[in-house]
């Protein structure tokens, strides 16, 4: 049986699969991502499931439960990574999801529905820009826009797909219809530091923030650094620095998270004033409501500081993912798992990060387990789970799917109950 400690293995296996020498880089649709499909589909099949790559690039995987073609619980995550990534946000849920399939392979014939496993190939969007597209392709909810999107060697999403051995005009194939779904599991780290404050081993996922990014510029005039003096200035990069300071002051009381993680300063010279500033923006809420109030309130203070500097704003919206609240029947599967494991008070957390849940709550219902990170790290090399944690998280994970088939049963004999009345 898939313990603890394969798991881990497992994941420090995948390492291997990266385009940096250095640290680890994994994305969509690159000769990385083909290697860690193929690997994982090596552990799918060792795990009595028949396995395919879809039409998006997604390493799926599948055993029949106790009739074949019944509709699947599905259970995942993604194998694409940041830059520099650590070695368990995505992967973890996917050695997982193989690992507890494994331990229910006596029990197939019990279980009221398929177990799927799907290992996403674009959660991060760290290729195109554009988060959850796999993820997407999978809910049905592609979209033909993405085809021009480029990498940073301007190769297009459409000739990746080609370069993959993928077929554009088929993405649609990669659909999964709800009526061939129960449900969605993932477990996750939880890159965050609550579990650990509350020292608990796992915990459930009550939402999942509500996300907007942007693109924006502060368009100024670059001059001589010598000869131009300050109030004959528009400096860009002043400008952005101010309204990135403004940023955080906004959000820090508020609730909200809000990151520049990227800023380009042009032309970028030590003796010239800067002409342009370009910065990036990741805005997340618990609501959408809180989300939106709060890029207002920015959007206007930048304004504002723009025009008492007199350089130009402009901004472009770049992804928007509404927030997600998990089923309530499945949370409490995985609360249920996490008291079968020896959970006392399970802890449920709202997720300020974005998963691929988010995307496949599009075409049926999701709930997510996560395990204690160490030091709530993540989209760092220092990523660290304990192999203790991981421990309770399969035990846990096992024991929500049974809870699954027992709330699916039910359903079952109610609605019988209720057609022969
Ligand atoms: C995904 O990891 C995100 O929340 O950005
Ligand atoms: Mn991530
Ligand atoms: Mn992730």
């Amino acid at each position: 049986m898939t313990s603890a400690t394969v798991v881990l293995q497992r994941c420090a296996e995948l390492d291997r699969f990266s385009a940096s020498a250095t640290g680890l880089e994994r994305v969509y649709l690159s000769r990385e991502h083909a290697l860690a499909n193929e690997r994982v589909a090596d552990w799918m099949r060792a795990a009595g499931l028949r396995t395919w790559q879809d039409a998006a690039g997604n390493q799926c995987a599948r055993r029949e439960g106790r009739e074949p073609g019944l509709p699947a619980l599905l259970l995942g995550s993604h194998l694409d990574t940041v830059p520099d990534a650590g070695s368990y946000d995505g992967m973890l849920g996917v050695v997982m999801a193989v690992a507890v399939c494994e331990r229910l392979a006596e029990r197939t014939d019990e279980l009221p529905f398929a177990l799927e496993v799907i290992g996403f190939g674009d959660e991060e969007g760290t290729r195109f820009g554009t988060a959850l597209m796999a993820s997407r392709a999978v809910a049905g909810t592609w979209d033909d826009d993405w085809w021009d999107l480029r990498d940073r060697d301007g190769i297009t999403l459409h000739k990746a797909f080609l370069n993959f051995g993928l077929d554009p005009r088929q993405v649609r194939q990669a659909a999964r219809r709800p009526d061939e779904l129960v449900g969605y599991l993932e477990a996750h780290i939880e890159q965050g530091p609550y579990l650990e404050a509350e020292d608990q081993s796992v915990g459930y996922v009550s939402s999942i923030a509500g996300a907007r990014r942007f693109r924006m510029s502060v368009i100024g005039e670059a001059r001589h650094a010598g000869g131009t003096p300050y109030d004959r200035r528009r400096d860009a990069l002043t400008a952005a620095s101010e309204a990135i300071v403004a940023i955080e002051r906004l959000a820090r009381p508020s609730g909200c998270l809000a990151t520049v993680g990227r800023i380009e300063s042009t032309p970028g010279a030590v003796n010239v004033i800067p002409g342009r500033a370009d910065f990036s923006l990741d805005l997340r809420a618990a609501t959408d409501a809180a989300r939106d109030a709060m890029w207002d309130a920015i959007a206007k203070e930048i304004s504002d500081v723009c025009q008492r500097r007199q350089v130009r704003f402009e901004h472009h919206e770049t992804h928007r993912a509404p927030a997600v609240a998990c089923a309530d029947w499945l949370q409490q599967a995985v609360l249920d798992g996490i008291t079968a494991a020896g959970g006392t008070r399970p802890l449920g957390l709202w997720s300020p990060a974005g998963h691929d849940a988010m995307a496949v709550s599009a075409a049926t219902d999701v709930a997510m387990l996560f395990v204690r990170c160490f030091d709530g790290i993540s989209h760092h090399p220092a990523e660290h789970v304990r192999e203790v944690d991981v421990a309770v998280g399969l035990d846990a994970f096992e024991a929500a799917v049974l809870a699954v088939a027992e709330a699916v049963e039910k359903r079952t004999l109610l609605d019988s109950a209720r057609s022969g009345a």
